[in-house]
C-alpha cells in the first residue's frame, strides 16, 4: 500500500495539516469514521494546488459543529438535507464535511433521495473517477486509499471519466463540472464520457439542473484560480445563462477581473496572499441587475462569502475615504493604516478605485515604501547594541522605519542622534580570571589594604587571614570594570537631544552605576600609585 499519509502531509500546507488533524480528532472523539475525499484527494495525488478540504464522515457531521467551533472553526453554512457543513478551519482553511450517503435519482431535475451509507457506497454516488477516492483518517487504516474506480490511474493519464452512463442524466450539474475541470486541468474527457456529454447536451439535460447545484457551481467559480477561463468555456456552451438567465460574458467586467487576478498575483509575490473570491463574484456579476444578483446570493451555500461580496463595495469606499483623509496624511500614517487593513480589501480597492491619490498610496505601499525598509540602519543599530535581543527592538526598528518613511532621518548624523539615547548600557564586564596565588595574591592583598572599605568588609566577614583573605580580595579588585569610555559622551548626547522619557529613565540607572564604578577605580588607582 502506497503511503498516502506521507504524500498528504508533504502536499498540505501546515494550516491544512492542522485542519485535517482537527477534523479527524473531532470525528474520532464523536465515534465517527472520517475520510478525506473528493477534490482534496484528487489534488493531493495529482499535484495541483489543494484549494479546500473535503471530508466525509459516517454519521451526522452537524453534530460536530459545536466542538469544531470551540476549536476555532467558523461556520459558513450548512445543508440539513445533505447533512453537510461548510466551514473555515483555523488558518483560513476552507473545508466541507459531508455525511457518507447514497443518492437515488428518481427523475431528472428532481433532488436525489438521500440515505446514510458506508464510505464505499458514498464513493459510488460521485461524479468522476478522479473525484471518487477516499483517504482513511481512522486509527488502524490511516493512510489507506480507497479507489474503487481506479481514479489514481485516470489522474496518471489525465483523464476525466464518469462512473456510469447515467452520470449526466442523474445530475446535470456534472456537465458544468466536466467543463470546469477540463478547463482548469486541461484534461480531456475520456471517449465514453465525451459521448455521454454530447448526448446530454443534445437532450438539453442541463435545463434540469437544480437551484442548489447552481448555487454550488457559482460558488466554485469564485474560487477558481482563473475564473475567466471557465467563464469563457461556459459562455461557449451558453451555460452562463443556465446559472442565471441574464448572465452572459457581456455582463462580466472582464477588464476588472483580469486586473484583479494580476494584482492578486503581484500581492502574493510580495508576501500578501489573498482570498479574492468575494471580489471575483463582484466582477463576474458587475453588470447584472440587482434582482439577478440577489438571487445568486440566495443560492450560494457559503453565507460568509455572500456577506463579504455584499459589503465589499462599501468597505472599499470607507477605506478610500480614510486613505484620502487625515488618517493617511503622511506616508507613515498611510503605511500604518494599510498594514492594519485586510489584504483582500486593499486588493479590491487597488482595482476598483478611481481616485489617483488613493491608487498612488496603495502603489507606494507595495513598491516605494517597502524599499525604505531596506534603509533601516541595521549596522548603526548593531553598533549601538540595538539588536533583536532587546525587548524594545521591534518598537525602535518600527519607529526608525516610520521616520525614514516621512523623510525625517535623512543623514547618518540624524540617524545616530535619534538612536543613541535608545542604546542600552554596555554589557557587564567578563567574569574575573581565576584567583592567582603567590605574587598575584600579594598584589591583591596590597590593593585591598589600600582600600579600607573593602578590607573592613572582608575582615568583618572572614575570621582567618592570609590565603583566604587574599583569595576574597583579589577578585574584588579584578572585578572593577574599567570606566566605560562612552559614558561621559553619552551624558553629553543626552543633553543635546531629548529622547522619550521612558527610554531616558531606563538608560539612567545602569549609566549611573557605570560612572560610580569608574570613579572608585580611579581613586584606588591613585592610592595604589
Ligand atoms: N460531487 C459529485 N457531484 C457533484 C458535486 C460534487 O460527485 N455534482 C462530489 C465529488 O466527489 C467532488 C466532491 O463531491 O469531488 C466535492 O465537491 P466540490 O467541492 O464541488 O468539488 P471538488 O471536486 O472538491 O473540486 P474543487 O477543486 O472545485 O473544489
Amino acid at each position: 500500500m502506497a503511503d498516502y499519509i506521507y504524500t498528504m502531509e508533504i502536499r498540505l500546507t501546515p494550516d491544512q495539516q492542522r485542519g485535517v488533524t482537527l477534523v479527524q480528532d473531532t470525528a474520532r472523539a464523536a465515534g465517527m469514521n472520517v475520510y478525506l475525499t473528493g477534490g482534496a484527494v484528487r489534488d493531493i495525488i495529482s499535484g495541483f494546488s489543494i484549494r479546500d478540504l473535503d471530508f466525509t464522515v459516517q454519521g451526522n457531521p452537524l453534530k460536530l459543529q459545536k466542538e469544531l467551533e470551540r476549536a476555532g472553526a467558523t461556520m459558513s453554512g450548512a445543508d440539513d438535507d445533505l447533512k453537510t457543513l461548510y466551514l473555515v478551519l483555523p488558518g483560513n482553511v476552507r473545508a466541507e464535511i459531508s455525511s457518507a450517503r447514497t443518492e437515488r435519482y428518481e427523475k431528472t431535475g428532481k433532488p436525489a433521495v438521500i440515505s446514510p451509507a458506508t464510505i464505499i457506497e458514498d464513493l459510488r454516488r460521485r461524479d468522476f473517477t478522479v473525484n471518487a477516492m477516499a483517504l482513511s483518517l481512522n486509527p488502524g487504516s490511516r493512510g489507506l486509499l480507497m479507489d474503487p474506480y481506479n481514479g489514481a490511474a485516470d489522474i496518471e493519464t489525465k483523464t476525466l471519466r464518469i462512473l456510469h452512463n447515467y452520470a449526466f442524466v442523474e445530475d446535470p450539474s456534472r456537465l458544468i463540472r466536466a467543463l470546469r475541470f477540463a478547463a482548469r486541468f486541461n484534461w480531456p474527457l475520456e471517449e465514453r464520457t465525451q459521448a455521454r456529454f454530447e448526448s446530454a447536451k443534445e437532450n438539453k439535460y442541463i435545463e434540469y439542473i437544480t437551484s442548489k447545484a447552481i448555487g454550488r457551481e457559482i460558488e466554485q467559480l469564485a474560487y477558481e484560480d482563473d475564473p475567466l477561463n471557465i467563464i469563457r468555456a461556459l459562455e461557449k456552451e451558453q451555460w452562463l445563462k443556465v446559472l442565471d438567465q441574464h448572465w452572459t460574458i457581456a455582463k462580466v467586467d472582464t477588464v476588472g477581473l483580469s486586473e484583479l487576478l494580476k494584482t492578486r498575483q503581484q500581492m502574493s509575490e510580495l508576501g500578501y496572499p489573498t482570498d479574492p473570491a468575494a471580489a471575483v463574484l463582484y466582477f463576474l456579476t458587475a453588470k447584472l441587475g440587482d434582482k439577478d444578483v440577489s438571487e445568486i446570493r440566495r443560492l450560494i451555500p457559503r453565507k460568509d462569502l455572500v456577506e463579504a461580496w455584499r459589503t465589499i463595495e462599501d468597505h472599499a469606499k470607507t477605506l478610500a475615504k480614510r486613505l484620502s483623509g487625515k488618517e493617511a496624511s503622511t506616508p507613515s500614517r498611510t503605511w500604518k493604516l494599510l498594514s492594519e487593513t485586510q489584504p483582500e480589501m486593499i486588493l479590491f480597492l487597488a482595482v476598483a478605485s478611481r481616485q489617483k491619490a488613493v491608487d498612488q498610496k496603495i502603489k507606494n505601499f507595495f513598491t516605494k515604501w517597502r524599499e525604505v525598509q531596506k534603509k533601516v540602519p541595521l549596522l548603526e543599530m548593531t553598533e549601538l547594541r540595538i539588536t533583536p535581543q532587546m525587548a524594545e527592538y521591534p518598537k525602535i526598528a518600527n519607529e526608525v522605519f516610520m521616520l525614514l518613511l516621512d523623510g525625517k532621518l535623512r543623514s547618518h548624523t540624524e540617524i545616530m542622534k535619534f538612536l543613541k539615547p535608545l542604546a542600552p548600557p554596555p554589557p557587564p564586564p567578563p567574569p574575573p580570571p581565576p584567583t592567582k596565588r603567590g605574587r598575584g595574591a600579594k598584589a591583591a592583598a596590597a590593593a585591598a589594604q589600600a582600600t579600607p572599605a573593602v578590607v573592613a568588609s572582608v575582615a568583618g566577614k572572614g575570621k582567618k587571614k592570609g590565603k583566604v583573605e587574599a583569595a576574597v580580595v583579589a577578585p574584588v579588585v579584578a572585578a572593577k570594570p574599567a570606566p566605560p569610555p562612552a559614558a561621559p559622551k553619552a551624558e553629553k548626547e543626552k543633553k543635546k537631544i531629548s529622547p522619550p522619557k521612558k527610554a531616558n529613565k531606563a538608560k539612567h540607572k545602569p549609566k549611573a552605576k557605570a560612572l560610580k564604578t569608574g570613579k572608585s577605580k580611579t581613586k584606588k588607582a591613585k592610592k595604589k600609585r
